[in-house]
């Protein structure tokens, strides 16, 4: 990667809690990104002072926020329109980078927080980038607590993940309080999605897939509905 320019874009939507964690992780690492952007979806909890801060100690942080939350796919689109890299990195607020991802060396967390980076080419995110494009999947989101701590957190008409033992499980609670769960993790290469509170859907940070309340697929790459919660 001699002289390739490098960018990590970070997806946030009121993830406030682990946000500090993520950005050190992304601003730790031993070969550093020459952009890192991070894309603010609507956040209302104390996500822009966090990133703020960092915008504030780092000149390669920047921040572009969208008025609203309007999803990971156009937030995505946003994001990707704004950096212009040789290699880019997508992750979320949920990961957690392992020090020497962008130096291309291994670690020894790596058996065990095992990334599974899949590679696409340009094409398939757009004519941004010039040559493949690591999408760091959020394998870390397994080890991480759930969005809330009990259902009994999640207001009616709207969806959380939890943590059950060592699952993600995405509840939605419905207008009438009934719980409908599923596993969290996408069927399409088993990022753990997140709740859309505007589109009312599951949204998979990795590739886009969405979901409805229920877990049926809207959106791929994903084919086939999140499964039955463990
Ligand atoms: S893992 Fe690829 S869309 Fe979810």
């Amino acid at each position: 990667m001699t002289g390739a320019t490098t960018a990590i874009i970070l997806y946030n939507f009121n993830g406030a809690r682990e946000l500090r964690a993520s950005l050190d992780a992304i601003l730790g690492q031993t070969r550093p990104a020459d952009q890192i952007l991070v894309i603010d979806d609507g956040s209302i909890d104390d996500s822009p002072a966090i990133i703020d801060a960092a915008v504030g100690r780092d000149p390669r942080v920047s921040v572009v926020r969208n008025d609203r939350n309007l999803g990971l796919p156009a937030s995505r689109a946003r994001a990707l329109a704004m950096v212009v890299t040789d290699y880019l990195v997508w992750t979320t607020v949920h990961d957690r980078l392992l020090p020497t991802l962008l130096e291309g060396k291994p670690h020894e967390w790596a058996k065990e927080f095992d990334p599974k980076r899949v590679t696409l080419h340009p094409r398939e995110l757009g004519t941004l980038a010039k040559e493949n494009l690591d999408v760091a999947l959020q394998f870390g989101d397994y080890l991480t607590p759930g969005q809330v701590g009990d259902v009994a957190s999640i207001p009616n008409g709207e969806g959380r993940v939890i943590r059950r033992g060592a699952h993600k499980i995405a509840v939605y609670k419905d207008d009438a309080g009934r719980l409908h769960e599923r596993s969290a993790a996408c069927t399409h290469v088993k990022c753990i999605v997140d709740w859309n509170t505007a589109e009312k859907s599951w949204d998979c940070p990795c590739h886009g897939s969405r979901f409805d309340p229920f877990g049926k697929v809207l959106n791929g790459p994903a084919i086939d509905d999140l499964h039955p919660a463990p």
